[in-house]
């Protein structure tokens, strides 16, 4: 018989340290749960904690072992509530200070529409996703994505599998298809969803990953002219049946401008007229040769200065 009153007694008690902070918020969730009601909140609005055993009367409130006082029924208000809100708080039996209930408090935002990008870097293979909540929600939060492409009945729909916390792909594409994919991504979490569809034809959001192996080599005897090779980029996967045209630009390590050449069907380029003696800053850029989509971003860059006379 006395055993079973401890275990009735210590069940109810919180183990969310009493200063939890934000960049842990979500840790232990799990765990709480069955001891203390988890209650989630939006940072910066009132939140309101309610003590069931109340029975619409008063309670007495405390935060880990401090006193905060005695409110009325509906409970206990956090007018502007801020991420030192967070933690363990009870409600007690005005006169007996029994334990009426505890309560977890957890704060953050409901997710807002995810900004999201999709790109087919790996043409015509996959296309990838990736997105950004702002601000970033605090809580917990999940992400369905799924894809959909043609209208209704005749809808084909799948998953945008997962590559990273914010990141996912999908294949198994249909090429110069005139009906577009449509992404939608919801993020969900305790205090809301919101879900951002993004339709797009296939061909239009080409977009190789940038050059790589750039290398800069002068030519013996040519005092204004400079070798540049590449390679396409690793994650370009049929470069002979989807081949890709360069754009390159190239400065003079002091000087201001830059100037841009192309683009061209190859992977080496003999630039002229350069500036004899002096270091040259190069980058290029790579997109589909159809014209389909868009300019992958620069590649790093690599320098080399002309041939001089020994
Ligand atoms: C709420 O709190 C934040 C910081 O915690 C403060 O910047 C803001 O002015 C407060 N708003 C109100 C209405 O008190
Ligand atoms: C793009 O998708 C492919 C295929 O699923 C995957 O292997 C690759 O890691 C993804 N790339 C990025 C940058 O997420
Ligand atoms: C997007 O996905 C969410 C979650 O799966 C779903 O509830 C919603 O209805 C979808 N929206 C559309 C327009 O398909």
């Amino acid at each position: 018989m006395k055993w079973l009153w401890v275990v009735a007694f210590v069940a109810p008690a919180c183990t969310v340290p009493y200063n939890s902070t934000a960049g842990s918020a979500g840790d232990g969730d799990n765990g709480d749960r069955g001891r203390c009601a988890l209650q989630h909140g939006t940072l910066g609005t009132e939140v309101l904690l309610q003590c069931p055993g109340a029975a619409g009367g008063s309670a007495e409130w405390r935060r880990g072992g401090t006193l905060l006082g005695m409110y009325p029924a509906p409970g206990l208000a956090l007018p502007n509530a801020s991420l030192a809100h967070e933690g363990h708080y009870s409600c007690h039996h005005p006169a007996t200070g029994d334990t009426l209930a505890t309560v977890c408090l957890r704060l953050g935002y409901p997710p807002t529409l995810p900004a999201l990008e999709c790109w087919a870097i790996s043409y015509p293979q996959a296309v990838n996703c990736s997105w950004v909540l702002a601000p970033e929600p605090l809580l917990d939060t999940d992400f369905v994505a799924t894809y959909r492409h043609g209208m209704w009945g005749a809808a084909e729909t799948g998953e945008c599998v997962r590559t990273g916390p914010r990141s996912c792909s999908f294949g198994d594409l249909q090429m110069f298809s005139l009906t577009p994919y449509v992404v939608n991504l919801t993020a969900v979490n305790p205090l809301g969803a919101a879900s951002r569809l993004l339709p797009f034809l296939l061909e239009n959001i080409i977009k190789p990953d940038p050059p790589e192996n750039l290398r800069v080599s002068p030519i013996p005897g040519e005092t204004k002219k400079l070798l540049l090779e590449w390679s396409p980029p690793g994650s370009w996967p049929f470069p002979e049946y989807f081949p890709l045209k360069y754009r390159i630009r190239y400065t003079q390590e002091e000087g201001s401008v830059t100037k841009t050449v192309g683009p061209y069907e190859q992977t080496s380029y003999t630039l002229t007229g350069v500036q004899p003696g002096t270091l040259h800053r190069i980058q290029v850029a790579a997109k589909d040769l159809t014209d389909s989509g868009e300019f992958s971003a620069w590649s790093l860059p690599a320098s080399g200065t002309p041939w001089t006379e020994p």
